[in-house]
Parts: C-alpha cells; sequence; structure tokens
C-alpha cells in the first residue's frame, strides 16, 4: 500500500536512479552549471557546503574538489546510493550523502559557506519558503546558488510525470524571492541550454539560468 504522505519524486527518482548518469543530456547539463558555479562564486578550499537534490552527484562530484567539504542531500535513497558509488571509486573522501527534504525534515545544524542546487526547484512547490531555511543554513557573507528551468510551456518533463511543482521559473521572480529571503548581490545568468526531441520528432530548447546571491552579512 503506498503511503499517501509519501513525495512521489522519491519513489521516481529512487526507481530511475541507476540509470540516471547514462544520459549525455543530463552530464552535458550538469557540466555547464558547475562551471557557471565555479565561474559565479569565489569558492575556497577550506569551504563546507550542502547540495541540495543533488542526484547522483553530476554537479557536486565535479565542484568536491574545490571544496573541503560537501554535504550532498537529497530526497531518494537510491539516488544517493549511486553518489556514494561513485565518489568511493573515484576516492572523493570529502562528500557525505545524506537523506534530506527540507519541505518536511528540520535543517542540519550545521552552517554552510555555500548552498547549491540544480535541477530541483522545480519539484518544490515553495519555493520562497526552501529560500528562507537556505537561508538559515548559510554563514554571514556565504553564497547560495541555484539552477532551474526558466519558465517554459510544460512539455520538459513527459506528460503524466508526478511531483513537477513548477514549469520553470521567471528569473526575476526568483531573483524577488532571493531577496525576501534575506540574501543580497543577487545575479542571475544563462547557465545552458537543454535541447530536447519531442514527441512530433521537433527539436525543443530549454533554457537553464544559474541565480547566485549571498547571505546577508
Ligand atoms: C532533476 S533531478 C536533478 C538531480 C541533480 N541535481 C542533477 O543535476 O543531476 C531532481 C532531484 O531532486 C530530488 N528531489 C525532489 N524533490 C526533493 C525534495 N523535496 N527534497 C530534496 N530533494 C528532492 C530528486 O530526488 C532528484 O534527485
Amino acid at each position: 500500500m503506498p503511503d499517501p504522505l509519501q513525495n512521489p519524486n522519491r519513489e521516481r527518482f529512487d526507481m530511475i536512479a541507476s540509470g540516471w548518469d547514462a544520459s549525455p543530456r543530463r552530464q552535458e547539463l550538469a557540466a555547464a552549471v558547475a562551471e557557471a558555479i565555479a565561474v559565479s562564486v569565489p569558492l575556497q578550499p577550506h569551504w563546507q557546503a550542502l547540495e541540495y537534490g543533488c542526484g547522483t552527484g553530476l554537479v557536486g562530484a565535479r565542484l568536491a574538489p574545490l571544496l573541503h567539504r560537501l554535504l550532498a542531500t537529497d530526497i531518494s535513497p537510491g539516488m544517493l546510493s549511486v553518489l556514494a558509488e561513485k565518489a568511493r571509486d573515484a576516492g572523493l573522501r570529502n562528500v557525505e550523502t545524506r537523506p534530506l527534504d527540507l519541505t518536511r525534515d528540520p535543517p542540519p545544524a550545521d552552517r554552510f559557506d555555500l548552498v547549491f542546487s540544480s535541477m530541483t526547484l522545480h519539484h518544490i512547490p515553495d519555493v520562497p519558503a526552501l529560500f528562507r531555511v537556505f537561508n538559515g543554513m548559510i554563514q554571514p557573507g556565504g553564497w547560495i546558488a541555484v539552477a532551474d528551468l526558466d519558465a517554459e510551456d510544460g512539455t520538459f518533463h513527459d506528460a503524466g510525470v508526478q511531483g513537477v511543482a513548477h514549469h520553470g521559473f521567471d528569473r526575476a521572480v526568483v531573483a524577488e524571492w532571493l531577496r525576501d529571503a534575506g540574501f543580497a548581490d543577487i545575479a542571475v545568468r544563462a547557465a545552458h541550454t537543454v535541447e530536447k526531441t519531442r514527441g512530433n520528432g521537433l527539436k525543443r530548447r530549454y533554457p537553464v539560468f544559474l541565480a547566485t546571491a549571498r547571505r546577508d552579512a
């Protein structure tokens, strides 16, 4: 009997975890987002970072070598175990994985120099509330970096996919939510464009933004 309180994202991502990294499209997107973060945020080797909705770590594993410690969190134990195995194989000893759903769970007690997230916001119904939680998890003067789809027409995900709360975002609205949550120095830039061939054989392009900001010192 399925748990009615269970987030559909957990079950869906658990099911697709083992094949997630096989997609060149996902690899390219993650490489572009990691590069955009590394260019936009002055990463430091002593920094403690948290990734929210890390999946199999396609973004986080690229940034971990530039950081002291990465706490990689996700709602899906299946995605996290793929990342844990990859980190072990790659000798990435500064990556720790932890199940976390900030729409239900309390935030970790630690404070971070950076919280980042890629392609997870569109699964979160109340993004302004999540930004307020992120703000409380970041050291004064620390950074947030979030990447997701620009507003789209609902065709990015196949019809019937559960757990999609937003068809992308208006960049100005994301900036306003960040400001309201207590962030300053807000910048939003293009990070990548995902190309998908839809059912009718037509290619569709879905731009992805990266928003960065700092917690007020
Ligand atoms: C589209 S995937 C992106 C994964 C990874 N960031 C990447 O770029 O490959 C979205 C991820 O968000 C996670 N997720 C969905 N809802 C979540 C929630 N409420 N809390 C934490 N993670 C969540 C999913 O399990 C999944 O790993």
